[in-house]
């Protein structure tokens, strides 16, 4: 793997967070913080497997990660004077260059030990780029096209999902230090801080990735970076068939419940795959319907031309915490008056799920969003949560009531035990009986050969029709979509079904 074999291993296998880093300073390197011991691997998740085996960490030669550390230090000639700056930038990176070379020398003609030959030279001034004008330690990985996300749980231990397999890397950074200099390089530059007052920052960067940063002292293992990674292409429906998330006559079913314009929810845990399916969903909108999207994180990646993209917005700087915040709520009131036809929510996470059923009610059929939850009745019980959450003081039988009359699908994904993505049911809510909401599974992913009626949670299963047609049959049916009973496996119940 790329990043691998560029990094360097100490034959000694020294660890340069030892003070034997600078044995002969004339003043002692600043004293180190006690790096927390590196936690067991999670039990649990590897019970069952082999034994967990820990990668042997490429660690920073000692000598260059203690030239490293000063050099970064002194280098710029203040702090923010690399903000804009890019990796891969040649002017920049040979402007540095000539710095690093002098101020070497420098150090060299006081203490020999320091004089380094060109290769050395070479190993140091790129590790000095990727923490100047990069991401540090987790560079590697942050050009990596094929990394998906980053997991730094502090200096010693950092996962990446890497072709959709989520793995522990042989990439640690030096020290505390090491990994504090990079949050800060990631956040500086947005306008953002992080320390003691705002110890957690959720910030996109320029490139549109997501990042979540946790610092002392709730961060008990070091500075804790998670960043997922803001794909080139989002995954087509075509990709989501090959992968087997769906089958070709499911997403058909898809395509003409979003042209007759049903409100769709998509439910799933995290990292399921909601943002992915939602895109491919609102991709079937049809061209000439004005579509707004309301995301915290712009993840979204339409094609269509009639999009107004919108944005949640933190507090403005150095104000009272309030003032220029516009949240996910504030956004979805204000699309209301943008004569949407449709409405598309990254994911409902507090009181807007009222203002979006109300918006469903009330003329904008055909909006979609997500909800996390792990299967549809859940789904329903936490769109009950959030529309309480809106403080509206509403009796949970009308929110129920509610609930029903808008959303006419769920759709179901989730990560199953091999790692893959699959869309494991797709959920009419038909209505209400009594108290309780009527649902009816017309797709679930099954095993060959399953009797049982829950969603199969391993590998080698398939999206199978449950052998109903959906009450809204009709809607579509009037939208031109002749759907024959093929696709909703009528006649031939699978095995388990009523
Ligand atoms: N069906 C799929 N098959 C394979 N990979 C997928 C599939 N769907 C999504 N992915 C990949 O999984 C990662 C997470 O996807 P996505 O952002 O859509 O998940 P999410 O449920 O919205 O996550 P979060 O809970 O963090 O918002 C992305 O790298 C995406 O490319
Ligand atoms: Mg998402």
């Amino acid at each position: 793997m790329s990043f691998m074999q560029r990094r360097l291993n100490d034959p000694a296998g020294r660890d340069p967070r030892k003070p034997e880093a600078d044995p002969v300073a004339e003043t002692p390197a600043a004293p180190m913080r006690p790096v927390t011991p590196a936690a067991p691997p999670p039990p649990a998740a590897h019970a069952a497997g082999p034994a967990y085996v820990v990668p042997d960490k490429a660690r920073t030669p000692a000598k260059l990660a203690y030239l490293r550390k000063l050099m970064r230090a002194k280098i710029l000639k203040s702090p923010d004077e690399a903000d804009t700056w890019t990796r891969g930038d040649a002017e920049k990176e040979t402007m540095l260059s000539i710095r690093m070379r002098a101020m070497l020398e420098k150090i060299a003609s006081e203490r020999r030990e320091y004089a380094l030959n060109p290769s050395e030279f070479e190993q140091l001034r790129d590790l000095l780029l990727d923490d100047l004008l990069g991401f540090g330690a987790i560079q590697p990985l942050v050009v990596d096209r094929a990394c998906s996300e980053i997991m730094v749980n502090g200096p010693e231990i950092i996962f990446a999902e890497i072709k959709g397999k989520l793995l522990e890397t042989d990439l640690v950074f030096d020290d505390d230090e090491h990994i504090e200099y990079t949050a800060q390089r990631i956040v500086r530059p947005l306008g953002r801080t992080i320390d003691r007052n705002q110890p957690m920052v959720d910030a996109r960067l320029p490139d549109g990735s997501r990042v979540h940063i946790v610092a002392e002292p709730s961060a008990l293992m070091g500075t804790t970076i998670t960043i997922r990674k803001f794909p080139e292409k989002r995954l087509t429906v075509e990709d989501l068939i090959k992968f087997g998330s769906l089958t070709p006559e499911a997403a058909e079913f898809l395509k003409a419940c979003v042209h007759s314009r049903l409100n769709i929810v998509v439910a799933g845990g995290t990292g399921s795959g909601k943002t992915t399916l939602l895109n491919v969903l609102s991709g079937y909108i049809p061209d000439d319907e004005r579509i707004v999207t309301i995301e915290d994180a712009a993840e979204l990646q339409l094609a269509q031309r009639h999009v107004v993209r919108l944005e949640t917005a933190p507090p403005a700087p150095g104000g009272d915490g309030k003032r220029g915040m516009l949240t996910i709520r504030d956004l979805v009131r204000g699309s209301l008056r943008m004569r949407p036809d449709r409405i598309v929510i990254g994911e409902c996470r507090g009181g807007e799920a009222l203002d979006m059923l109300q918006a469903m009610n009330t003329g904008h059929d055909g909006s979609l969003t997500t909800v996390h939850s792990n299967n549809p009745r859940d789904s329903v019980a936490r769109l009950e949560t959030l529309c309480l959450m809106a403080g509206m003081d509403l009796p949970v039988s009308v929110i129920r009531r509610q609930i029903v009359s808008a959303v006419d699908l769920i759709v179901q994904i989730a990560r199953i035990k091999d790692g893959s993505r699959k869309i494991v049911q797709i959920t009419e809510i038909q209505g209400m009986e009594g108290d309780s909401v009527t649902l009816q599974d017309l797709f679930m992913y099954r095993m060959p050969g399953q009797t049982t009626l829950a969603p199969a949670s391993i590998g080698g299963g398939r999206l199978e029709a449950m052998g109903y047609r959906p009450k809204f049959i009709d809607r579509l049916e009037e939208n031109g979509f002749k759907l024959g009973g093929r696709i909703f496996g009528v006649g031939q119940k699978p095995p388990g079904a009523k």
